[in-house]
């Protein structure tokens, strides 16, 4: 059955108003939909009674205009997806209906979370951009559950924060990164890649398995650990590589407790993220494919 389109919060809350009882499971995106997003309506489909699934391209967290000009546009595609994935409502909201005229108060997470990694790269403001429509996404549809996914992990970080900080009644579920079979992870800016640009990205899921093999070795060291990384992505210069706490993401000296291990690189037009989480004692390396060299 087809999902109903609401364009302002007022059909939302219309359209959610008799189903909340069964709880209410919400998947925020910028639409483009891919397998990763369908992984977490999957999820969402079978944790509650109502699934909602926003496409919103949030004007205030690109720093490049280009960037957001860019950005996929695939609204009709995506309701047709996510009517296969079986959601009842899709929350399409335009930019003045998110940001009306006078619009004038951010939300912003400070300290260390949003300081480093995309926050050094991009400026606190992507987050500020990030965690004001998480919040006004959240007051809209107040869903039990939200769903996000792993690749976003410095974003996970901070929506918890800010969840956490403004006492907002909502679980936040976090799955694993969806990655195609040679271990790129799945991202909706992965379609402006060249056919040639995309055998190049192949280089990122590898250099995290190499540093995950490393780790199973028993390397420790976050500096071994990213010259691990820098040296499979040669020639690519990332614009940055850390290994950092998962929760706190400060820099550490040593890995003894679950870190963050991040990269953002350009391929292409394409600025591409992608992290690993490293666990004493848990084995959870990337599986790369036929046309990745794993030698698992
Ligand atoms: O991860 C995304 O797609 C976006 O950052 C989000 C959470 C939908 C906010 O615009």
């Amino acid at each position: 059955m087809s999902p109903r389109i609401a364009r302002t919060v007022a059909e939302l809350r219309a359209a959610l108003a008799p189903h909340r009882a069964d709880g209410v499971g919400f998947v925020p995106t910028m639409g483009a939909l891919h397998e990763g997003h369908l992984s977490l309506l999957r999820a969402a489909r079978d944790d509650n009674g109502t699934v909602v699934l926003s496409i919103f391209v949030n004007p205030t967290q690109f720093g490049e205009a280009a960037d957001l000009d860019a950005y996929p546009r695939t609204e009709a595609a995506d309701v047709a997806l996510a009517a296969e994935a079986g959601v009842d409502v899709v929350f399409a909201p335009s930019v003045a209906e998110m940001y009306p005229a006078g619009f004038a108060t951010m939300v912003s997470v400070g300290g260390a979370i949003t300081g480093t990694l995309e926050g050094a790269e991009r400026g606190r403001s992507h987050f500020d951009g990030v965690a004001t429509v998480v919040a006004k996404l959240l007051l809209a549809v107040q869903p039990d559950r939200a769903y996000f996914g792993a690749k976003d992990a410095q974003q996970v970080v901070v929506v918890r924060r800010m969840v956490a900080d403004l006492g907002i009644p909502v679980e936040i579920v976090t799955l694993p990164t969806s990655r195609d079979a040679d271990g790129l992870a799945r991202s909706s800016r992965n379609t402006r890649l060249s056919p040639r640009d995309r055998a190049v990205a192949a280089a990122i899921p590898r250099s995290l398995r190499a540093a995950q093999d490393a780790f199973a070795g028993g390397i420790r060291d976050p500096r071994s650990l990213t010259d691990t990384v820098r040296a499979e992505l040669a020639g690519l210069n990332p614009e940055y590589v850390e290994v950092v706490d998962a929760d706190s993401l400060a820099p550490i000296a040593e890995v003894e407790r679950p870190a963050l291990l991040a990269l953002a690189v350009r391929v292409g037009p394409v600025r591409l993220i992608d992290n690993v989480v490293l666990v004493p004692g848990l084995d959870d390396r990337i599986p790369l494919g036929p046309n990745g060299s794993d030698h698992a």
